[in-house]
């Protein structure tokens, strides 16, 4: 087995399944549900991090790399976790957070009262640059009463880590092993391309600062420097590096095998389509001519270089993709199993986001204080700096937050959907009728099912090449995969009207694959209908 037929299931801890009532999901909650992960038949569990943090950014902010934090439970329910997985089949994907720690962790408490070992652990400088912060501000804070300045790309309790001192890299590389030695195989790399920083940095008023510390090319090294210090001696390893604002040419780099620094690559430029003018906090619907060019450029540059995309539409940053892709009031069943087909055929490794597998939506918040997400926190005050009313911009926060996707698990239609008998960190989300119990049996639950298993047994899908098809029709993304003579069309309509198109001549006397609606019109497709053709 390698990561390309595999289907990888990531479980935000936090909401997934709380046993002690405290009203944060734990391991065991994790550990009680993995009969019903093995029914969908996914590979591995990304698990976004559990390790001891203030939780200022839900655990991105790690003050100790090498345990448990015990709202999560114990590293002894963490083993088990790991055991009864593998009775299971599942592997288990780690998140490590790399490029930035808590200020609350021993390095930069140490480096805070005056040790210079540790203070050059961190970017620490005479003056800041003009970079922006990822969550607002400036991407600079006070070092203690020094008089200087530390680099914090994310929120000012995430101290970036200069890894151009190698015992900096020392000590990641070991955390990576210490995870590894638990009989690990998978992890997934926060924001790994912003590590190849230079020595002393510069002020950049070009797109806040990115240009200077994104994508760098001492990230290669340092990626390569990981791979044979840890995972590379491991030949089931399956790594993802998250890669914010990157381009296809590195990502080629980062995952193209004999380079031997990643398996794959996460970019986030296909969800990035409804922002007006590049912001993310307005209100713009989703262009979807931009949307289908940037996957058939990333589809088939990805395929000609011999690079590996993850693929995925949902995640603990974004907002639910049937919220902003679907006109899911009317559509959300045949919307979801759309929009799976459209990555689960596709050339990658796809993700599956919890909740996905049963078309859960965003919750419908009524107040500011419904939301704890930091970034959104921040967004709203700064929404109102701006001179939006406070309406406008709840309006926003409300399809932008990321908050939409971290309410809790949906397993049933009892108070707080099963999820909790206290009271959740997060409130629920919609589950009088969107739930586990409800879904599991229906459309959207067995056509993942259905998507996870064809991957497993056709090789056109998990090592066809890509090749982009009907670029010019309106509503329709449509691609070619290819595999020793074989050829897959894949066909979806992303609007919700009937669509007439002509099938391709070498389509003509095909078999069909799979297809969301039980029967199919020949010449047409109905509204968020998927279909796949195989010749
Ligand atoms: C990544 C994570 C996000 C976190 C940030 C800082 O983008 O996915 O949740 O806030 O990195 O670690």
């Amino acid at each position: 087995m390698t990561f390309k037929n595999q289907v990888i299931y990531q479980i935000y801890p936090k909401s997934y399944l709380d046993t002690t009532g405290n009203g944060v999901g734990d391991l065991r909650g994790i550990i009680s549900k993995l009969d019903y992960l093995a029914d969908l038949g996914i590979d591995m569990v990304w698990l976004n991090p559990i390790y001891p943090s203030p939780q200022r950014d839900n655990g991105y902010d790690i003050s100790d790399y090498v345990s448990i934090d015990p709202v999560f439970g114990t590293m002894s329910d963490f083993e088990e976790l790991i055991q009864e997985g593998k009775k299971r089949g599942i592997d288990f994907m780690l998140d490590m957070v790399l490029n930035h720690v808590s200020t609350k962790h021993e390095w930069f408490q140490k480096a805070l009262a005056g040790d210079p070992y540790y203070q050059d652990f961190f970017f620490i400088q005479d003056e800041p640059t003009d970079w922006v912060s990822k969550f607002g501000g400036s991407a600079w804070a006070p070092f203690g009463d020094t008089g200087k300045y530390y680099l914090h790309l994310f929120d000012v309790t995430q101290a970036d880590l200069n890894w151009r001192n190698e015992n900096v890299r020392k000590e990641l590389f070991d955390v990576v092993n210490f995870w590894r030695e638990k009989g690990l195989h998978g992890f997934r790399f926060d924001v790994i391309n912003l590590i190849g920083k230079d020595a002393l940095l510069k002020s950049n008023p070009v797109n806040e600062g990115k240009p200077e510390y994104t994508d760098k090319p001492l990230t290669h090294d340092y990626l390569q420097m990981l791979n044979a210090a840890s995972f590379g001696k491991d030949a089931e390893s399956v790594t993802v590096g998250e890669m914010s604002s990157t381009t296809i040419d590195n990502c080629i780099l980062y995952s193209r095998p004999d380079r031997q620094e990643l398996s794959m690559t996460f970019n986030f430029h296909h969800l990035k389509v409804d922002y007006a003018n590049a912001q993310k906090w307005t209100k713009s619907p989703f262009d979807f001519a931009q949307l289908k060019h940037l996957f058939h450029t990333w589809g088939e540059k990805m395929s000609e270089g011999q690079g590996w995309n993850a693929l995925f539409w949902n995640n603990h940053d974004q907002p639910r993709a049937i919220n902003r892709f679907i006109d899911y009031k009317n559509f959300r069943v045949k919307g979801a199993t759309m929009l799976a087909a459209s990555i689960h055929l596709s050339r990658g490794t796809p993700y599956i986001y919890m909740g996905e597998e049963i078309a859960m939506i965003d919750p419908d918040f009524k107040s500011m204080s419904d939301y704890v997400d930091v970034e959104s926190v921040n967004a709203y005050q700064a929404l109102l700096d701006a001179g939006h009313t406070p309406e406008q911009a709840f309006e926003i926060i409300q399809i932008k937050s990321r908050d939409n996707s971290r309410t809790p698990m949906q397993w049933d239609n009892t108070a707080n959907a099963g999820f909790s008998t206290g009271t959740p960190w997060l409130a629920t989300g919609n589950h009088a009728e969107i739930n586990v119990e409800n879904e599991q049996s229906g459309e959207v639950y067995q056509f993942y099912k259905q998507l996870i298993q064809l991957r497993k047994s056709d090789q056109l899908i998990s090592d066809g090449t890509y090749q982009a098809a009907y670029q010019d029709a309106e509503h329709i993304y449509a691609f070619i995969r290819e595999f020793e003579g074989r050829q897959l069309l894949v066909l979806t309509n992303f609007s919700n009207q009937v669509i007439d198109f002509e099938l391709l001549a070498d389509f003509v006397d095909s078999e069909i694959l799979i297809n969301n609606y039980a029967t199919h019109q020949p010449n047409q497709l109905q509204p968020y209908q998927a279909i796949a053709f195989t010749i």
